[in-house]
């Protein structure tokens, strides 16, 4: 069947708003009456180690899951980028499980790194298109069930690959025994209420649209977060890059006095990501070095994090309340939002930017 923008500018639009529903149809087939039942079985006893590969926004997916894992599952996660993985003789221990990502399932790297690590590792792939070479390959497949994502800047499967992923670290705590940072009926329940929050995080698109030609005037966007937002500050930035052409780099908090502090003048749009969690005193202190430099910082925090932090930001969105292990799926909304308003306003060709391809089946 055709797919068509449902009263959307852009497909990109229209993904983006789909998201409540399509997070809602992965959690209804992965929860099952209390419990994480993926539709396909990964025994996760007797592996040691974790190696995730993917390309693009997939690989950072992959970045965010290294957290998940390691705190819940404790399990130890290597994530690296397929083009490397592949060519690089990579060191594969006994008892490492090797997890592609993949939306498309054809990306030619990621197939690659797979087929490297066939006969040396056990394999799972975490992919949306079931038919794919990726899908049929691996071990095992985790469908992430976003339905067809057409625009090329990925947004829906990201944050469906998010869910699967998290999901998977309980699973994998659980059955390592590990799954020490609450049980599964919490994980089940602050799951289910996520659709929710996703729905709630889309009205801060008018603020977005609001702050879009003040970003679409900057030559450079810095990205800060710490924990696992800061791989979300890397899917900001490289939303940004993709769709509105704007050079965007993504820093962790704590690294800003090592470089990119050094950038910061009057020009210079911060955005940061900072659920209020353990380290947010820590990440609003390395805001204020930006502010004090007459960096624009654009804070993307809950209610609690503005009544703390709202002195001398340039801007804030205002997010709902949500455990902090669940920002990362959370806060992609806005990280979408921000640059797909940036390109409107510069008015790009948001679904199909020059030079990207969605699938890249070549090397
Ligand atoms: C291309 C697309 C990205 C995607 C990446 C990996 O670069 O433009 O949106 O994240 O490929 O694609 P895959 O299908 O393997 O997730």
């Amino acid at each position: 069947a055709r797919i068509e923008k449902a009263g959307h500018k852009h497909f990109m639009a229209k993904e983006i708003h789909e998201q409540p529903q399509t997070l809602k149809d992965v959690l209804d087939a992965y929860l099952d009456d209390g419990r994480i039942a993926p539709p396909a079985t990964f025994d996760w006893t007797g592996i040691d180690r974790l190696t995730i590969v993917a390309c693009g926004t997939a690989h950072i997916a992959a970045t965010v899951a290294k957290y998940w894992f390691e705190k819940i599952a404790r399990l130890p996660v290597e994530c690296d980028i397929a083009s490397e993985f592949r060519y690089r003789d990579p060191v594969i221990a006994p008892g490492t499980a090797v997890m592609v990502i993949s939306q498309s399932g054809e990306t030619a790297d990621t197939l690659a790194a797979l087929r490297h690590a066939q006969g040396q590792a056990r394999t799972l792939a975490v992919v949306n298109v079931a038919e794919s070479s990726i899908a049929r390959e691996a071990e095992v497949a985790f469908p992430i069930l976003a339905g067809v994502e057409i625009g090329v800047a990925s947004t829906k499967a990201f944050v469906n690959q998010l869910a699967v992923l998290l999901m998977l670290a309980v699973r994998a705590g659980l059955d390592r025994g590990a799954a020490t940072a609450g049980t599964e009926a919490e994980w089940v329940a602050k799951l289910t209420a996520l659709p929710g929050l996703v729905s709630q995080a889309l009205a801060v698109e008018d603020r977005c649209e609001a702050l879009a030609h003040r970003l679409a005037e900057a030559t450079d966007i810095l990205f800060l977060g710490r924990g696992p937002m800061y791989p979300l500050a890397h899917e900001g930035a490289l939303k940004l890059k993709e769709i509105s052409y704007i050079h965007a780099e993504a820093y962790a908090s704590g690294e800003l006095k090592h470089g990119p502090i050094a950038l910061v003048d009057r020009t210079l749009p911060v955005v940061v990501l900072a659920p209020t969690d353990a380290l947010f005193d820590k990440t609003v202190s390395n805001m204020q070095e930006v502010m004090a430099r007459e960096g624009q910082v654009l804070l993307v925090t809950d209610a609690e994090g503005a009544r703390r932090a709202s002195h001398g930001v340039w801007e804030m969105l205002v997010m709902p309340t949500v455990d902090p292990v669940l920002a990362p799926i959370l806060y992609a909304v806005p990280a979408q939002l921000l640059a797909y308003h940036t390109a409107v306003h510069k008015g790009t060709d948001v679904d199909q930017p020059r030079n990207l391809a969605k699938s890249v089946t070549v090397e």
